[in-house]
């Protein structure tokens, strides 16, 4: 089932997630919702709370990038980074804020112990595009979106498109929950 994405402004954009404890039917669930509202949308990173659940747990699926064809989609339950490596500057987006690129700087390639859909135990290390969109997503598990992590002069760049998703004016070509605050203006 296909299910909205909360917008900016929402708070349960703002929280840190909670860990899960097990894979039960319930997870299966939201972990298939969570795939096939992905790839509709489209994008290549999903984390709970874009879906409005609190919880520790993503899927991505990179493969739709010629270069990552071989990459298998995963789901990352409970991640934790544990060393990183390098820098690089690479450009963002997010389904949570349409419309919206920016470049962010982050380690070029991290090590990340987490569990997969079996809840099994993991350990592995990422670089390139799949360290990428991990991070960005672990990041929404922490309350944080990219746009915290822009330069002041691009960020800047970015403020009127901020405010006009914070208000309910924009245009998404998946469904969102309209954030609450839009009410009001
Ligand atoms: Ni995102």
């Amino acid at each position: 089932m296909i299910v909205p994405i909360n917008i900016y402004s929402d708070d349960v954009l703002r929280q840190q997630a909670l860990p899960l404890e097990g894979v039960d039917k319930e997870v299966e669930e939201l972990l298939g919702n969570m795939f096939e509202t992905m790839y509709s949308a489209p994008g290549i990173g999903l984390a709970a709370p874009q879906v409005g659940r609190s919880l520790r747990l993503l899927v991505l699926d990179i493969s739709c990038m010629r270069e990552y064809a071989n990459v298998k989609p995963m789901v990352v339950i409970n991640p934790e980074i544990v060393a990183v490596k390098g820098y690089r500057s690479m450009e963002e987006g997010c389904l949570s804020l349409p419309g919206l690129q920016g470049d962010v700087v982050r380690p070029s390639s991290i090590s990340m112990k987490y569990r997969d859909e079996h809840f099994e135990g993991q350990s592995a290390e990422f670089s390139g595009l799949l360290a990428r969109v991990l991070q960005h997503e672990i990041d929404h598990l922490d309350g944080r979106l990219f746009v915290d992590r822009l330069q002041k002069k691009e960020r800047r760049k970015v403020q009127k498109e901020l405010d006009a998703l914070a208000s309910g004016r924009f245009i998404a070509s998946y469904p969102v929950v309209v954030p609450a605050t839009a009410n009001n203006t």
